[in-house]
């Protein structure tokens, strides 16, 4: 076994940072396998490119054949799996590719490592890791006075991609009760920052907002998310991979719950601050537009296990963390061109022209 990471998706949004923070912070070479869906941008990890501990290699995690070949030539000591898609919206009009990726790639991948796995020797079968990226929505919708999502909260997830996201961890979990693979799973809130493509809210409304379109807010814009900036949240998946406990799960959040109009009025102001605002408020441009179907309510972490055991909290605040996201993306003009481009605009206007 090498000092190597197979990190899935790594070309996303969460992946990309986590690849680019690990270089900085580790000395572990990283292979990068990502299929480069209209997610996935290479042009995120150009500054380690011709770096010698870094390996891009363009594929699927369902491709088995590739995978196999993969794990015997670069004998990683942990798989990180971020690789999947993961939009809700896109979920609910087209599931397919959901299932796909999410359970069917997943499963495929959990296969190959286990038979990659399973003839390691002894110490190297007792140190390989296998950690998997998951969500918060996988635990359903809460009240206004529930209590957070906790690691035992029961699983009730409610969009297909919720769905889906459950249906994977439930394999990996099941890959360590039956056969012993080493698994991790992280369960993490509403990420935001550098990178993260603009079909999410964060950055829509940001680039919406320096352009002067409309932002348009579902429902009554009363839905409460918990968010966490991307790179505290690579750094909590760094320390469970390194210190977690096999077969546990993990709850990663930022103790910042917020309304999704209260995020949006945030970023109308912080745009008329940093780009001008001519007199007139951005957040005249906010527009209530028809619900997403099923739309969950709220969620809410409590990532006290992971304090409590790996003493792991954000460093950064929400104030600080979306100053920094809304400077990135108006600084970031040709990473912005780049990517919404082509099938970025076809999306927006199947999406919002109803
Ligand atoms: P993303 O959509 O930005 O990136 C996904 C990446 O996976 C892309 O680079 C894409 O090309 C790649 N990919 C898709 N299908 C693939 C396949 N079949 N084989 C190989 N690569 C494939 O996603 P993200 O926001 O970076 O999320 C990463 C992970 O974190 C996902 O598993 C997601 O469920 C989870 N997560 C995301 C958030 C969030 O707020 N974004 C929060 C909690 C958990
Ligand atoms: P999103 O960024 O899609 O993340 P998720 O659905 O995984 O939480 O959406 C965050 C919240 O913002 C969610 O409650 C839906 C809402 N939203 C809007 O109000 N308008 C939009 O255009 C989008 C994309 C999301």
């Amino acid at each position: 076994m090498e000092n190597t990471i197979l990190v899935t998706g790594g070309a996303g949004f969460i992946g990309s940072n986590f690849i680019l923070q690990r270089m900085e912070r580790d000395s572990a070479s990283i292979v990068n396998l990502d299929k480069l869906t209209y997610a996935g941008n290479l042009h995120n990890l150009e500054a380690i490119t011709n770096e010698r501990r870094y390996e891009f290699v363009h594929g699927d995690i369902a491709d088995r054949s590739l995978v196999r070949g993969l794990l015997e030539r670069r004998k990683p000591r942990a798989i990180v799996h971020f690789a999947a898609e993961s939009h809700v919206d896109r979920s609910i009009r087209g599931p397919e590719d959901f299932i796909r990726t999410n359970v069917d790639g997943t499963f495929a991948l959990l296969e190959e490592v286990r038979a990659y796995w399973e003839v390691l020797v002894d110490q190297e079968r007792a140190d390989f890791r296998f950690l998997h990226v998951s969500t918060d929505e996988v635990y359903g919708s809460l009240g206004p006075s529930d209590p957070a999502f906790s690691e035992s909260t029961p699983y009730a997830p409610n969009s297909p991609y919720a769905a889906s996201k459950a249906a994977s961890d439930h394999f990996v979990r099941a890959y360590h009760h039956t056969y012993g693979l080493p698994v991790l799973t992280t369960n993490c809130s509403n990420n935001y920052g550098r990178f993260q493509f603009p079909e999410k809210l964060i950055p829509l409304v940001i680039l919406n907002a320096r352009d002067g379109k409309p932002l348009p807010v579902y429902g009554d814009g009363q839905n409460v998310r918990d968010w966490l900036y991307v790179a505290d949240h690579c750094e909590a998946i760094a320390n469970v991979l390194t210190r977690g406990r096999v077969g546990e799960t993990y709850n990663i959040g930022g103790w910042n719950e917020k309304r999704n109009i209260d995020i949006v009025e945030t970023i109308c102001d912080m745009v008329d601050e940093m780009a001008g605002s001519r007199g007139a408020s951005r957040r005249n441009l906010i527009t209530f537009v028809k619900d997403r179907p099923g739309h969950d309510r709220r969620y809410a972490m409590d990532a006290t296990k992971i304090e409590r055991e790996l003493d792991w909290r954000p460093v950064e605040t929400f104030e600080s963390g979306i100053r920094k996201t809304v400077r990135w993306y108006l600084e970031n003009e040709e990473w912005v061109r780049d990517v919404t481009s082509g099938s970025y605009r076809q999306w927006i206007e199947t999406h919002y022209s109803s």
